[in-house]
Parts: structure tokens; sequence; C-alpha cells
């Protein structure tokens, strides 16, 4: 076979890294396998000897097919996996036997099943930053920057992997400060714009090369004499009002004296099961399909968290002991599965996360595990996740019911670290799909862990530790462990409200103004 060279041009990188053409000998690598989602899906059905998937039920409930929403059908197998009894069935009774025996266990089948394992040739990512910026969100000074993490892609040049964040911090309280790292798209708040004088030559400059591409304007431009094509946006405002409950949750957290960060989980895994043979998960398999214990996407989302937490520790002003992870709906799931892997996260908020995130995988209402195995959604999962929604397969049928662990234990694996499960509610669409009350009673089960380490769980104070959800509104904020249903819909922006005052106060942070 000819030598075949492949000219690559790095375009996706910034130009502060090579901006040049490089030549890459791609015969020296394992040929990137390009596949559609349902070509990645059958080869991991292949692997696994699986002939059939049972099918997801249907969403719309006017459907023959549709999801169970009847409370007395969701529970065909009560009876959770005990948190606290090892595999050998010996009872856990000290935090040692928690930290030694049993923690280790529910990781190892949470790696194997249903996540997937991190490989260990994973390698390293270097942050650089591309805009650093001083701008005003309100009237809050804040430190904004723009960073790119670039994973190190000398083993396989044929995929390159930069992970997008922006950092905003406030400049008007002593540092260090907590920080949220928010799965969702990085924008710069407000960047910083040019005074009058210097947005005056920028419009005489743009004038023309405007005319010079098309002199026509010029009759235009002279008409209007006092036009200028670029205006400047609104500025700062001093006299905003403080932010409050209803203000963007950034806002709230700058006001709190809290920085964030937003990451662009799709710059370091795609959300599609054709790109699980590129980005990092494709990266570190060099460009070949996975194997059954391979990553899926949520725990590659939730790895890049953890990148960006290692960046936060070189911060000074930062203080990386109280970084928090937070996402909604897919983006829920891998902030709790971030929080589950990763103990230097401080605390989570997990928003409408549904299967997948808290809700219970053995319940049987709305979204099932065929809704994630059997669709576009099985690219999350690690492939093995599949094995609980064959209905004909060479190891035989399985259900949700024969899955090793349940969510209340990866949601035991964040004890003691506060951990709060938000949700909204069906009517103003947090659809019934989720299962909030899967939720719930996943929460209460992961109780005892926290109380085992010495923290309150939702009942700690209260006759809560009922299967009946609190009614709406009201949140069960008392502990480590937190519950709180709003009347909003597919989001937690208005538990912000709630999350912030409940994790300061257990994190003992106390704004204090420069
Ligand atoms: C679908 C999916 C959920 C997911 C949600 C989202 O509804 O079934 O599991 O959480 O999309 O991420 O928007």
């Amino acid at each position: 076979m000819p030598k075949h060279l492949a000219l690559v041009l790095l375009t996706s990188l910034p130009c502060w890294a090579i901006a040049q053409q490089v030549a890459i000998d791609s015969s020296k690598y394992p040929p990137l396998k390009t596949m559609t989602a349902q070509q990645d899906q059958a080869n991991m059905m292949q692997q696994l000897g699986i002939r059939k998937l049972r099918p997801g039920p249907s969403g719309n409930e006017s459907d023959p097919n549709h999801a169970n929403y009847d409370e007395s059908q969701a529970n065909p197998c009560p009876q959770l996996p005990d948190v606290l009894t090892t595999k050998k069935g010996r009872k856990v009774t000290t935090p040692d036997q928690w930290w030694s025996v049993r923690r280790p266990e529910i990781i190892e089948d949470f790696e194997k099943e249903m996540y997937g394992r991190i490989p260990a040739n994973v390698p390293k990512v270097t942050w650089t930053t591309k805009v650093t910026d001083n701008e005003f969100v309100g009237r809050i000074p804040v430190l904004a920057r723009h960073m790119i993490g670039r994973v190190d892609n000398s083993e396989y040049p044929l995929i390159s992997v930069n992970i997008n964040m922006v950092l905003v911090l406030p400049q008007n309280v002593k540092g260090p400060v907590p920080v949220m790292i928010m799965l969702g798209f990085p924008t710069l708040p407000a960047p910083a714009q040019p005074s009058l004088p210097e947005l005056e030559k920028i419009n005489a400059a743009f004038k023309d090369m405007m005319i010079k591409s098309n002199p026509e304007l010029k009759a235009i431009f002279d008409k209007y004499p006092a036009y200028s094509p670029i205006t400047r946006l609104p500025g700062p405002n001093f006299f905003a009002p403080a932010p409050n409950g209803d203000s963007p949750p950034t806002e709230q957290l700058l006001a709190a004296g809290w920085g964030y960060c937003t990451l662009e989980p799709g710059s370091i895994q795609a959300d599609n099961g054709a790109g699980l043979t590129r980005g990092i998960i494709g990266l570190t398999n060099k460009g070949q399909p996975r194997k059954p214990e391979d990553w899926g996407a949520l725990r590659a989302w939730g790895w890049g968290a953890s990148r960006v937490l290692d960046y936060l520790e070189t911060d000074p002003l930062v203080n990386a002991k109280q970084v928090a992870v937070e996402g909604v709906s897919r983006y829920g799931k891998a902030a709790l599965v971030a929080m589950a892997f990763d103990q230097r996260f401080a605390m989570v908020l997990i928003g409408s996360s549904g299967k997948g995130g808290t809700t219970l995988q053995r319940r049987v209402f709305g979204e099932a595990v065929e809704s994630l195995a059997g669709s576009g959604e099985y690219h999350w999962m690690a492939g093995n996740y599949l094995k609980y929604a064959a209905s004909e397969s060479s190891s035989g049928p399985k259900t949700g019911c024969d899955l090793p662990i349940d969510s209340h234990e990866l949601l035991a694996l964040c004890a003691p670290r506060p951990t709060f499960v938000s949700y909204g509610i069906p009517e103003k669409g947090d659809a019934k799909w989720l299962d909030q009350m899967g939720s719930y009673k996943a929460t209460v089960a992961a109780g005892p862990v926290f109380q085992l380490l010495g923290a309150k769980d939702l009942s700690a104070n209260s006759e809560y530790n009922k299967d009946s959800m609190p009614p709406v509104l009201t949140g069960l904020m008392n502990g480590e462990l937190a519950w709180r249903q709003h009347n909003g819909g597919h989001t937690d922006a208005p538990n912000f409200q709630y999350f912030i005052p409940w994790a300061s106060k257990l994190l003992r942070y106390e704004r204090v103004a420069k």
C-alpha cells in the first residue's frame, strides 16, 4: 500500500498553539473508524452476544407502547441492593469498612456495568488562557478567562481534543473563593468594549473598507453622516439592583462571592454514538470502537470536570477545596457521576437528572433502562449497560432488576459531601418521564451512608424517611443530603437561591468584601 501522507490543518487550535500545517503520516496509526450510531451500537451488541434489545417505551402517552405512569406497576423489584452490606454479606457498621471495602465494591460495579472505566492511558491536559478580560456582570467587577485544555494527542494525532471553558471570578471580594463548575455552554459574560474614541477609529476604518469593497456604499454613508455601523452594547449598569432569586444563577453566585466556570461537555466528548470513535474516548482507543467496559459520554464529561478542577487547584484566586459541580438533565447525570467518582469535588447540584442520574434504575416509570440502552442515548453509558435491556442474548435476557447496583448507591458515593438533588414539576415541563419519585426514593435510600459518615441525610431531623415525596417547594435542606422540587420546568435555576446559602453554610464560607 502506498504510504499515505495526510495533511492535517490544525485550524481548530487557537493561534497561540501551532498555527501551521503539520504533516501527519496517518499510515503510522490505526485508521480512524467512522461509524453511524447504529453501526457502533450493533458492534457493541455483537461483542456482548446480544441479538435483540427490548425497545424503550414511547414518551407519548397516547401511543399504545407508552411509558408506564402507574405507581402500582412501577416497582417490579422493590428490594434495592443494600448499600451497607458487602458482597460477602457482611454488614458495614464503621466508616472504615465503608471506605476500605464497600465503597470500592460499589465503584467497581458502577464502572463495569454502567458508566465504564477511565482508561489508564488517558493523556495529560495542558490549560492555556485564550482571553483574559476585566468585565462587569451587573455591578460586580469580574475577572473572566476563556481557557482551552489541550489534550496531549501525540500517541494518536488523528484526533484532537480541546476542552472549552470560561472561568469567571468576582473581583470585589477577598479570595480565594468557592467556584461552581457548570456543565453548559461557555461564553464570556460581558466582554469589555472599546471606548467611544476607540470605537470612532474602528468605525472610520470599517467604513473605508466597506466602501473599497462596494463603492456604492459611499453615497449611503454620505447621506447619513452620523451613522456608525458598529455601536456600543449597553455598558455596566452600576445602578442595577442586587441580584435576587429571579436573576440568572451565575449572577446569584457572583453576588454571594462565588466564582463559576462554564464547561462545554461537547468539547470533551460528542453527545452521540457516532462520536464514540472520536473525542477523548476515541483518542484513548486510537480511533477504534469501544470495548464493553470502556467509558461512556457521562464518564467522559465527568472526567473533563475533573481536569477543570486540576486547573483550579493551581489558581490562587480559587479555593480548590470548595469546588462544586452542577448540571441539568443529561448534564445533571454527568455532574453526579463527576462527584461520585472524584472525591475532590466539595459538593454537587444535580438538576432533573432522571434515569442514568438519580432515578432508580429498577423503577419502571417513564424513562426506562430500555430507553437509555436501546435508543440514541446508549453512548452515555458503558457498553455493558446494554445487557440490561437485552431480550435475546448469549448470556440470557436481563432487566434493570439484574443490575448489581442502583442509583441510591451512586448518591452514597458522594457522602458525606453535600449533595443537592433538584427537580421541577411536570406541569411546567420537568416531564413525568424523569420520575421525580424514583429520585426521591434513591435519595432517601442513600441516607444511611451519609449518617454512617457523620453527615445528615434527608431524615436526620424529621420523619421524612418515608416513601412519599415532600410537597413541591418544601425543601429538605437541613443536612448534607438535600432535596427540593421547585415549581418551574426542566431547569435547576429556581433552586439556586436555596442552594447557595445551603452550600455556603456547609462550606463555612462567608463573603468578605474587598
Ligand atoms: C431526554 C432523555 C433524558 C435526558 C434528557 C436531557 O429526555 O430521555 O434522559 O436527561 O433528554 O438531557 O435533556
